[in-house]
């Protein structure tokens, strides 16, 4: 550009901010676009099932209850996380998450590699009264979970949506078992069944 039509562009608001947007744009496209098409972002990790009904139902509690807003699910590639959590996160295990629970604050630990740390029933206490298993928590109580009992109907709704908006590859068998998956099952079992699933399915190295 000649210094001339520079001064143009630098004098005339309407025009910079449009050319800004433009460049900004393009930057962005850039950037984004060629992720829908990198198989490594778009291609479920091996061995990765989507979510089975009593996590799916847990999953959706845990958007319910906002858990999201104090952990994350996002492991980074930085050694003080990869010590403490395990591996870190990669985007073929979030291709069956609608939507993400990523989360970007850490009041308590990231929990995407939380499956399997603790028991059951650690879980159980844990979520009836954080202060019982660690004095020091600021966590809520979640007591009403271990009174409220699951729907079997909506869960194979969801389940049915899931397979034909998203196409999550679910057998017509798993969506017809759903209910009885559930049957008889409360909030607190669901919640459980859906953190103990959380980060498996690839080797973790901790
Ligand atoms: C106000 C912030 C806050 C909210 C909301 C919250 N947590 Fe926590 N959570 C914490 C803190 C702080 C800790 C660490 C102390 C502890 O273990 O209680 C923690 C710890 C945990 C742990 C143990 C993790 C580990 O690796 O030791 C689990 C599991 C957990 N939370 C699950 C949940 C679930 C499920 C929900 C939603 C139902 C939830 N949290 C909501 C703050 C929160």
């Amino acid at each position: 550009m000649s210094g001339n039509s520079h001064e143009k562009v630098e004098t005339n608001i309407g025009l910079m901010i449009i050319l800004i947007i433009l460049v900004v744009s393009v930057g962005g496209l850039v950037q984004i676009v060629p992720l829908f098409f990198m198989q490594s972002m778009i291609k479920p990790v091996e061995g990765l099932k989507p979510y089975p009904a009593l996590q799916l139902i847990g999953r959706d509690i845990y958007v319910r209850e906002s858990c999201m807003v104090c952990h994350s699910q996002m492991i980074r590639p930085f050694r003080a996380e990869t010590e403490r959590y395990g591996h870190y996160s990669v985007a073929g295990e979030f291709v069956y998450d609608r939507p993400f629970q990523w989360g970007s604050k850490r009041t308590g630990p990231d929990l995407h590699r939380v499956g399997g740390r603790y028991s059951d029933d650690w879980h159980r206490a844990h979520l009836m009264n954080p202060r019982d298993m660690v004095p020091e928590s600021v966590m809520p109580g979640y007591p009403w979970f271990e009174k409220n009992k699951i729907d079997g109907a909506s869960v194979q709704q969801r389940m049915q949506m899931l397979k034909n908006v998203f196409g999550h590859p679910y057998t017509d068998e798993e969506i017809a078992n759903a209910p009885k998956a559930v049957e008889g099952k409360t909030e607190m079992d669901a919640v459980i069944a859906y953190l103990q699933g959380m980060g498996k399915t690839i080797k973790t190295v901790k």
